[in-house]
């Protein structure tokens, strides 16, 4: 299959624009488009042999849902059984916005959307392309990060056209995404609201919208109980694999970078081609390696959106060994870690101290 790509100037366009893209998507087909987290791959979510076509194109497993995006709060009435005060509360504050809730699904989302669960994951994103492709469309779009399976999620175009051109029907290229990680997935099934994903919502933000806001043991105890099985079932794949070995250097800052320098300067010893992870504030201690920035520790927005990308360039530099500084888990830090953890497989060192 030819991949057509179209580039959109997000200052200048119209719906007229979009009509090739939402003839695409009322036809069955698939259309990647920007999002204000990462790229989505999009086809109509009431479709199922649509939807299915999107676990064929990335070689995703079919057990694992897709997030449904609407654009306005009468088309989650059409997809949710069930919508309880909490989420109301939540879509008032965060949507349209990078948080994703899951309902009770009613009978007409089909089970190729949902990987075969009852439930159905709802967002509705607040990036203008995002929102007039649904729009002009006039479908509800399924649509899972628009990458390969196992590769980071995209966070430009090229990225989606790298693993996807042939694949797909359409890639719509709305330069840069804003936030550079996937949606916080919450639950809204149960008494409590439960995070399944963190992400750019984080449970202080909602807890002061709804009061007691949990997270999912799976994510807490990832690294302490192997065998807890995680209710967004994409948690339980290994992401964003690099393709060389990632290690995650934790501690305080200045034994950090001395435990970089030091295993940096033994892989280059070995002849391997070793890749650091380093921020604008720590990049010119590292004298061994190639060392890319991934943001600033002052901003840790800009982390978040430097981290995809960065997995991606070492993937294209042949890094075999990836060390990367570790950051704190509060706020967006529980998103970032929770990403670049399952990224490094778990492989943590603590500065100073044990392996873990
Ligand atoms: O920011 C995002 O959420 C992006 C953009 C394109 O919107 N989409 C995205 O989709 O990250 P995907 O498919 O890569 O990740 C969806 C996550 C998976 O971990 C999946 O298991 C979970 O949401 N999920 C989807 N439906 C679910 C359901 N019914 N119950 C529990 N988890 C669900
Ligand atoms: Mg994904």
């Amino acid at each position: 299959m030819k991949t057509k790509y179209q580039v959109i100037d997000l200052n200048h366009y119209t719906e007229a624009d979009l009509a090739e893209a939402g003839r695409i998507i009322c036809e069955g087909g698939l259309v990647a488009f920007p999002t204000e987290t990462v790229y989505g791959l999009g086809a109509d979510a009431l479709q199922e042999e649509a939807a299915r076509k999107i676990y064929a194109a990335k070689g995703r497993p079919s057990d694992n849902p897709l997030i449904v995006h609407i654009t306005k709060m009468e088309d989650l009435e059409a997809l949710a059984e069930e919508v309880p005060e909490c989420a109301r509360k939540l879509a008032e504050a965060f949507w349209p916005g990078p948080l994703t809730m899951v309902f009770p699904k009613k009978p007409a989302v089909p089970y190729g959307t949902t990987g075969g669960l009852d439930t159905v994951a709802v967002r509705m994103p607040s990036h203008p392309l995002a929102r007039d492709l649904i729009r002009v469309s006039g479908r509800f779009l399924a649509a899972p990060s628009a990458n390969a399976s196992g590769r980071p999620s995209p966070t430009r175009a090229s990225h989606v056209k790298d693993d996807l051109d042939g694949r797909i029907d359409m890639i719509l290229d709305g330069g840069e995404v804003n936030i550079g990680l996937e949606s916080t997935v919450v639950d809204v099934t149960g008494e409590v609201p439960t995070i399944l994903r963190p992400g750019y919502v984080t449970q202080e933000m909602m807890q002061r919208v709804v009061g007691r806001v949990e997270i999912d043991r799976a994510i807490l105890e990832e690294n302490v109980d192997r065998h807890f099985v995680p209710k967004a079932p994409g948690m339980k794949y290994r992401h964003y694999a690099p393709k060389g070995s990632l290690t995650v250097v934790e501690g305080e800052e200045e034994a950090v970078i001395r435990e970089i320098c030091r295993l940096a300067e033994e892989g280059v010893k070995a002849g391997k081609r070793v890749g650091i992870i380093a921020t604008e504030e720590t990049a010119g201690r590292y004298p061994a390696g190639m060392v890319r920035v991934i943001g600033s520790r002052a901003d840790e927005e800009s982390v978040a959106h430097g981290l995809f990308a960065i997995l991606r360039e070492f993937d294209d530099l042949e890094a075999q060994l990836i060390y990367s500084e570790g950051f704190g888990e509060q706020g967006l830090g529980r998103a970032i870690m929770n990403r670049l953890l399952k990224a490094a497989g778990h492989q943590v060192i603590t500065a100073g101290g044990e392996k873990v």
